[in-house]
């Protein structure tokens, strides 16, 4: 715990409105924990007194409207601005200290480039469906106020054939000079091609192009790349990134959390949370929370406002009968889908774009 000397500096420097003060002694008080091996309240603490900072002088709080692609950009670049935030978020406490670190390291760049320091800034999220990984992108776009833009690989292969690496050169002097957060979702479209036997070649010039912009710095952006198959990744993919993620489907405790986030309003004291965590087993965040909704929507229809474990029962239930719609049938034409989803991992096969999407 924090020593008594400690505890009334803080309060002192609080009270006298000396924040550079109050912030460097949360810091020591975080890296006294930390030594401690207190990790995760030392964590918190940075990332409270991180929040109580003012921004930077050059982070800008709103972003400016040039960040708007223009020209050829704004053809395979979408711009938003999510409100999304660190705390929507769901999942493992690593990954939220990982994310809540990536966020102070990018407020706190000048401090670490005076100690020839570099925030990491490159960043892969690998999981299967509907386990958080664009939501992440949105929430540290939300978090920092920065624009989210996210870059429309597939549109930009097949628009763009031969030409596509020029776009990518584009897309990284736009992450070079607009800051922001880029997102390159599902990039294993790209990583698939690569030194398979059949590719067509631009696959694999595109994919060792966008490595080698990796390689660049990336000024003042993030680049957030995800994947559903990290397995098809090789070394030579992986080591480009500063930090790879990896995301999970939920367990019991975040299936609770997710669903009572979702049922916030109604009475759910009498929801027994073990079966709901059981039924829901295998099934992605994104289900959980759609079969949440399912279960709001039908008590508001049938005006209740008390949710029963059976109710959230069948909403899951519900939802996960609609996997099989996407995945076909198997020879006797039954459901073929929850026999071969597993936790951690995707082994399904569906027609379209998105290989091994089961969820969502
Ligand atoms: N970890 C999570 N925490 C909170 N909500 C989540 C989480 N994961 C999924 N959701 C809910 O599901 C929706 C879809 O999630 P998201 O698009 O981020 O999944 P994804 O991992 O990117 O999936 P995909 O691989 O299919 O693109 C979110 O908008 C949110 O409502
Ligand atoms: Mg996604």
């Amino acid at each position: 715990m924090a020593s008594a000397q400690q505890l009334i500096g803080l309060v002192k420097s609080h009270a006298e409105g000396d924040e550079k003060r109050f912030f460097d002694l949360a810091m020591q008080l975080a890296a006294s924990e930390e030594q401690k091996g207190h990790s995760r309240l030392a964590e918190q603490l940075r990332q409270w007194a991180d929040a109580g900072q003012q921004p930077p002088k050059q982070v800008a709080t709103r972003p400016t409207p040039l960040a708007a692609p223009r020209g050829d950009l704004a053809g395979f670049l979408s711009a938003s601005y999510p409100t999304t935030r660190l705390n929507d978020l769901i999942l493992p406490a690593h990954l939220e200290d990982e994310l809540a670190h990536i966020v102070i390291e990018t407020r706190m760049t000048e401090r670490l480039e005076e100690k020839g320091l570099r925030p990491r800034r490159r960043l892969l999220l690998a999981g299967p469906p509907g386990t958080g990984k664009t939501l992440t992108a949105e929430a540290l776009a939300g978090e920092l106020k920065f624009p989210l833009f996210t870059v429309l690989l597939h549109g930009l292969i097949t628009k763009f054939m031969g030409e596509t690496a020029q776009k990518l050169r584009m897309i990284f002097d736009a992450v070079h000079t607009t800051r922001g957060i880029y997102l390159f979702d599902e990039i294993d479209a790209l990583a698939a091609a690569r030194g398979a036997e059949n590719d067509i070649g631009e696959a694999r010039r595109i994919l060792n192009s966008f490595l080698q912009f990796l390689d660049e710095n990336t000024g003042p952006s993030i680049v957030v790349a995800t994947t559903n198959l990290p397995e098809i990744l090789d070394r030579a993919v992986l080591r480009r990134f500063d930090l790879v993620l990896p995301y999970e489907l939920p367990d019991a405790g975040a299936i609770e959390k997710a669903m009572h986030r979702r049922l916030r309003g109604f009475q759910t004291a009498g929801v027994e949370w073990r079966d709901v965590a059981r039924h829901a087993e295998g099934l992605s965040t994104a289900d959980v929370v759609a079969a949440g909704e399912d279960a709001a929507r039908r008590a508001v229809l049938g005006n209740s406002e008390v949710i029963e474990t059976a109710a959230v029962i069948a909403s899951l239930a519900r939802r996960r009968s609609l996997h099989s719609i996407g995945a076909g049938a198997n020879a006797e034409g039954s459901p073929t889908l929850h026999s071969v989803q597993r936790r951690g991992s995707t082994r399904v096969q569906t027609k379209g774009r998105r290989v091994g999407k089961t969820s969502k």
